[in-house]
């Protein structure tokens, strides 16, 4: 009877299992409806390491964070291209890029390193930077004044001014500079499209067809239909990225036009859908804190002193080098921090045969082909021996007594190597995370140099996270908060 509601029982030298009490789902509604008070409890009850059945899946939840390493270092008995791509080609619909299956040659994981790290930068952020301002400053977007208090939802003010600079710097512009207006009503409907399929996200991920969700199946080809390659062909500054996936889509993929498309929509999500909400935590926990304004205000402003920089808005055109981005400290440890708070990425690995998982104190536990092996940051992150009042935001975490980056952790009493975590870790580390940082960095810069900015109700409350997307990313808020801005007085 157990084998034929696929109810698993444990078997000497395994975590101890907890199969729910529903058929097929398991503890997945539990898990879903607060994971970090789920685990939490289940450590209580087990220990570091217990199996729960999510949805049809066994999954080896692993607590002890001197014991990531045996899961983050890529043994042979691991396999994480098995998830990831089986996961893209869920939610995108494209083929897949898992060599094995015979549909293309490319090593994409090559193509990320080689288009958004190193090299790669210095013209991802001058694009970037030179879009924000005209984003913020030149197009009809936001027509700040120096006269008059706009206002604004946070998370609405970082998605349009996010979006449209972070969609531009990937897939460039039109080549036909007069149409403005029509190149703005693209910008615009991706966005839509974007919101409508990020929606579902999480039910795709789950194993949900795309076709039970109408408008966001036609929202996600839509985004496909603008990068088909006769469209992208027709725009200009196209990033590296963008650009060398279409040649290895035509070189060493049998994909055909539809598939190729899908999968650049699969990038503008990777580049936008943890960004855009990092952007508003960022933005947020910067304005509510009084003491993060003036510490970053005073960065900032020796940043552009020390470069003989002068803002000026009837004329946006900042620039800051990588060095100088790499120089400002403050607005790291503020940006980490707003991620700390917010993050909810699962790490994930599949065991590709039966094996014994040795953890830090000694113990292994027998680990059978197929099942998942998963980390959960958050447990890392709301940790109070790790971070101490782990429920408030301290825009100074992050920095050291000499005012530089803190990297020293603790917990037991040991120094640790991973405390910190929403990129990922090891090879499915997020390839875009340097560049992420930056535009948020990019962001704030700007923002504090054009802008005088306030929460409408100083005293508001922190919004909740929305729970329906732990597992796969930065949480959003449940409700926006509104602020007001207008151009600095420049003296
Ligand atoms: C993958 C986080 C921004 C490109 C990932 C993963 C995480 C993540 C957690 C999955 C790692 C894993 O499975 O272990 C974030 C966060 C961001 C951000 C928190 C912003 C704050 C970006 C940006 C880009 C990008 C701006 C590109 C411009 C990618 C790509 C992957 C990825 C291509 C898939 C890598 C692979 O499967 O090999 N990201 N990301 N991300 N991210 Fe990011």
């Amino acid at each position: 009877l157990w084998l034929a509601v696929g109810i698993r029982h444990r078997q000497p030298g395994e975590p101890a299992i907890e199969n729910g009490f529903i058929p097929y789902l398991g503890c997945a509604l539990q898990f879903g409806a607060n994971p970090l008070q789920f685990l939490h409890s289940r450590q209580k009850k087990y220990g570091d390491i217990f199996t729960c059945k999510i949805a049809g899946q066994y999954i080896h939840f692993l607590c002890d964070p001197f014991s990531y390493h045996s899961v983050i270092r890529q043994g042979r008995h691991l396999d994480w291209r098995k998830f990831h791509f089986a996961t893209s080609v869920k939610a995108f619909g494209h083929d897949s890029f898992d060599p094995r299956h015979g549909h293309t040659t490319e090593n994409l994981h090559q193509t990320f390193l080689k288009t958004l790290q190193g090299e790669a930068l210095p013209s991802l952020i001058e694009t970037m930077m030179g879009h924000l301002q005209d984003v913020m400053l030149r197009s009809d977007t936001l027509n700040p004044r120096k006269d008059h208090w706009e206002v604004d939802g946070i998370f609405a003010f970082c998605y349009k001014v996010m979006f449209e600079s972070g969609y531009l710097t990937l897939f460039g512009h039109d080549k036909c500079q007069t149409k403005q207006a029509v190149q703005k009503d693209l910008v615009l409907n991706a966005l839509e499209n974007f919101k409508e399929f990020d929606k579902i996200f999480p039910a795709l991920v789950a194993g949900l067809p795309i076709h039970v969700f109408k408008s966001a199946y036609s929202a996600r080809e839509n985004l496909a239909k603008t990068m088909h390659a006769e469209n992208l062909s027709n725009r200009e500054n196209v990033s590296d990225l963008i650009s060398m996936r279409m040649f290895l889509n035509d070189s060493l993929s049998t994909f055909n036009d539809i598939s190729k498309a899908r999968t650049h929509v699969a990038l503008l999500w990777a580049s936008q859908a943890n960004t855009l909400p990092a952007t508003f935590w960022s933005l947020f926990y910067m304005i509510r804190s009084p003491d993060a304004m003036k510490a970053a205000h005073k960065e900032v402003q020796k940043i552009l002193q020390d470069s003989g920089l002068t803002v000026d808005p009837s004329d946006p055109t900042l620039n800051l080098t990588r060095d100088q981005l790499n120089n400002m400290p403050v607005l790291d440890s503020i940006i980490k921090e707003a991620m700390r708070l917010s993050s909810a990425s699962m790490n994930v690995r599949v065991a590709k045969e039966d094996f014994l998982l040795h953890l830090d104190n000694k113990e292994a536990y027998c680990i059978r082909k197929d099942d998942v092996i998963a980390l959960y940051p958050p447990m890392l992150h709301y940790d109070p021996e790790i971070y101490e009042d782990p429920y408030e935001y301290k825009f100074d975490r992050f920095l050291g007594g000499n005012g530089q980056e803190k990297t020293t952790f603790y917990h037991s009493g040991q120094r640790l190597r991973y405390f910190y975590m929403p990129f990922g870790s090891g090879v499915t580390k997020c390839p875009g995370r340097f560049f992420a940082v930056y535009e948020i960095k990019q962001f704030l810069t700007l923002m504090l140099s054009y802008f005088d900015m306030e929460l409408l109700d100083p005293a508001i409350k922190v919004p909740p996270l929305d729970q329906s997307r732990a597992g796969l990313g930065i949480l959003q808020p449940t409700y926006d908060v509104d602020f007001r801005y207008k151009l600095k007085s420049i003296h």
